[in-house]
């Protein structure tokens, strides 16, 4: 099978699907999110589905903003950029296992030489190839996969004898975020860091009838397969090609449910985080479902726990009417039942035992890559959610603010900003106050309004007459100065309940928020809406304007005066996604008979050149079209040309994608591919990447020709 394409084949026409899936295999739905969408929508407030009208015209502008306000922006969000490579972060110097990074800024930092390059690719067209497609003058090559070594000594992949011990010390399963840590100034080598998602045991041992009937050591091998991997990895040669590098591999790291993490902020120790066995409520096991994620200027990880529903049964119905509403907030189990019968093999995953053991997941976790004896953090200052991304921006005045959303329907996007300011020195003392930094400040979420009349939003995704689905915002407080800002709500009850919290404060219902991303250079935050197939045409409104939106759409947010610390802002959609032959699609207004089809934008990521990236979850292969990775240029005459830069393989979700801090490699995350109705190991409907069962992958592609530049996306 081809895995390069010199050009867009005939566009195929989306399907109007009547499942509620959307394109998704049963399967996906299944181990993904235990069926989300068969059941209705947690989120029961009154909250309204649009704000109120503002009056005040908001000047149709451009994707990037130019003056005072982006300039503004350029030193602070500029530098956490180039920070969040981790060249200036400093580990630990009184652990011996530590590593000091490089000191120096890298070279092709954000803002520097190659920013505003044209993209120069041919895009690739609609496919179903089983493997990764690459355009014409690029080529890739598996990093590496599922059950390959990542501790020294750890035991090769057997797929027929795998073990609960084994998968502990081997690359986890399903790949969704992705990050890398330079180890060195020329950047030959560096460490890779994965989270692990989620895990398909109908693909991963033979004869699989479900949960019910799995054995406890299948169960455990599931677990050891969840959370995240560290590894080394090195260029090839002269090549763009990383691989795991050999030596020591001290770095090298497995994150797993039976991993200790420490809870931080003002939550840790509250009584809703304690169980029988962490009376102290500080002390939790495990991450789970970590989805997407960010770094910090600091040069740590930052990753969402996201639909930690699934993995909790219950043994016995749920009595107790205000636990049972803030499980079914949340979508936890209250009657009895499992999904994934977890408890079977840990009783702490039976609420009905440790009722308090979902609280402690739905976090963002922090992480330090440099230090592998560090103790992972749970940051209750971020809010618990189903966490999709955390991604960072400085403030004006040089404190941190995360972005994040909760993947859900009709759920809410929300922003922390630290109360201490990012210190840029690399001494210990710097590197422990920075660790810190996310265990106290404020945190918001986020109300849109409209400038448009509501009557020209009917959902059919028909432009207003202004032309532009566009609007004000405000920052609405939750927790500020250490203070809850709920009536009725302690600080600790709005942090592990925030979605109740949230509903107070009269948040909007977005379309399934995911990845949330701020531009490295202008500090415009972009987020992905993947799709919302439950929005009725009154629910329709203009930051949501589609009723059935089963193709997504991307918002940009544009904060007052410039400032990440700012507490209203401006917004507009930059893309519609769909058949771009459908009327209710938009491409920034862009020629839509020249951009590829995109639809549920998931994962979002810039690289030097300031060029957006899109990575899909939801193209619907029923029609010929696997998942991919695209750029959506922002600005030029070339704004909104969005082009499919890869394919990734049958079943599989396209994840990462991170574009390396020297611009010249991208790294992708093949999520489960194979995930098809019906597939099992000796059925496969992937055999990628090594032809035989199908295994979650990280790839690298780089560039092979210079034609154009040396940039991924020349
Ligand atoms: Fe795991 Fe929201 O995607
Ligand atoms: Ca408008
Ligand atoms: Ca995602
Ligand atoms: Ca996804």
């Amino acid at each position: 099978m081809p895995d390069h394409d010199d050009g867009p084949g005939p566009r195929r026409l989306l399907p109007l699907l009547d499942s509620a899936r959307g394109g998704r295999s049963a399967m996906t739905c299944r181990y993904r999110c235990a069926d989300a969408c068969a059941h209705e929508p947690p989120n029961t407030s009154d909250n309204a589905y649009f704000g109120d009208v503002v009056e005040a015209a908001v000047s149709r502008r451009g994707l990037l903003r130019g003056g005072a306000a982006a300039a503004a922006v350029v030193v602070g969000s500029g530098a956490a950029s180039t920070l969040a490579a981790g060249t200036l972060a400093a580990a630990s110097e009184d652990s011996a296992a530590a590593t000091r990074p490089p000191s120096q800024p890298r070279p092709d930092h954000p803002g520097g030489p190659e920013y505003g390059r044209p993209v120069g690719f041919r895009p690739v067209g609609d496919n179903t190839v089983d493997a990764v497609v690459v355009p014409n003058g690029y080529d890739w090559s598996v990093t590496i996969a599922w059950g390959e070594p990542v501790l020294r000594g750890a035991p090769e992949f057997d797929f027929d004898h795998q073990t609960a011990a084994a998968q502990r010390e081997q690359f986890g399963y399903n790949c969704d975020f992705v990050a890398v840590y330079p180890l060195d100034r020329r950047f030959d080598r560096a460490l890779l860091w994965v989270n692990h998602e989620y895990t398909n045991e109908e693909l991963m041992f033979r004869g699989w009838t479900g949960a019910a009937g799995a054995t406890v050591e299948q169960l455990r091998i599931a677990m050891a397969a969840h959370g995240g991997s560290i590894v080394e990895i090195e260029r090839a040669g002269d090549t763009g090609e990383w691989r795991p590098a050999g030596g020591s591999r001290r770095h090298n790291r497995r994150i797993h449910t039976g991993t200790r993490f420490r809870v931080t902020g003002p939550a840790a120790g509250s009584p809703l985080l304690r169980t029988s066995a962490d009376p102290a409520g500080t002390t939790v096991l495990g991450m789970l479902n970590n989805c997407a994620g960010g770094t910090t200027p600091w040069g740590t990880v930052l990753t969402g726990e996201e639909n930690v529903n699934q993995y909790f049964g219950a043994s016995a119905p749920v009595t107790d009417p205000t636990v049972a509403a803030r499980y079914a907030r949340y979508g936890i189990r209250t009657t009895a039942g499992t999904e994934r019968a977890w408890e079977r093999a840990d009783p702490r995953f039976d609420v009905a035992r440790e009722p308090n053991e979902p609280n402690r997941f739905g976090w963002v976790c922090q992480i330090d890559p440099y230090d592998p004896r560090s103790t992972p953090q749970k940051l209750t200052a971020l809010g618990r959610f189903k966490h999709e991304g955390a991604t960072t921006a400085l403030t004006a005045d040089g404190r941190v603010a995360v972005y994040m959303g909760d993947d859900e329907r009709f759920e809410y996007v929300y922003k922390f900003v630290s109360s201490g300011r990012f210190r840029t020195g690399g001494s210990t003392r710097d590197r422990r106050h920075n660790l810190a930094l996310l265990e106290d400040g404020d945190l918001y979420v986020a109300r849109f309004t409209g400038d448009s009349p509501p009557a020209e939003i009917d959902g059919s995704g028909r432009l207003p007459s202004d032309g532009l689905f566009d609007g004000t915002g405000q920052w609405l407080p939750l927790v500020v100065g250490g203070e809850s800002t709920i009536d009725g709500m302690s600080v600790e009850e709005v942090l592990v309940l925030t979605r109740l919290a949230a509903d107070r404060a009269g948040a909007t219902k977005m379309d399934r928020p995911e990845d949330v991303e701020p531009h490295p250079v202008t500090g415009t935050v972009f987020m992905a809406l993947t799709n919302n197939d439950r929005r009725t045409p009154a629910q329709a409104d203009e930051a949501n304007p589609r009723a059935t939106n089963r193709w997504g759409h991307v918002l940009a947010l544009d904060e007052d005066g410039g400032d990440a610390a700012a507490l209203a802002f401006t917004w507009s959609l930059v893309l519609v996604a769909g058949d771009p032959d459908d009327p209710s699609t938009y491409y920034a207004g862009f020629d839509k008979s020249q951009v590829s089809m995109i639809s549920c934008p998931d994962n979002v990521a810039f690289d030097p050149s300031g060029r957006l990236w899109l990575a899909t979850d939801g193209m619907p292969a029923s029609v010929g079209v696997n998942d991919g990775m695209f750029v959506l240029p922002l600005d030029g005459d070339d704004a909104g040309h969005l082009r499919r830069f890869a394919s990734v393989p049958v079943g599989a979700e396209c994840c990462g994608p991170c574009i390396t801090p020297d611009g010249r490699t991208a790294l992708i995350a093949v999520q489960h591919p194979g995930e098809e109705d019906g597939a099992t190991p000796d059925n496969p409907a992937s055999t990628f990447p090594y032809g035989d069962q199908p295994r979650p992958s990280v790839v690298t592609v780089w560039r092979t020709s210079p034609t154009g530049g040396p940039f991924i996306g020349d």
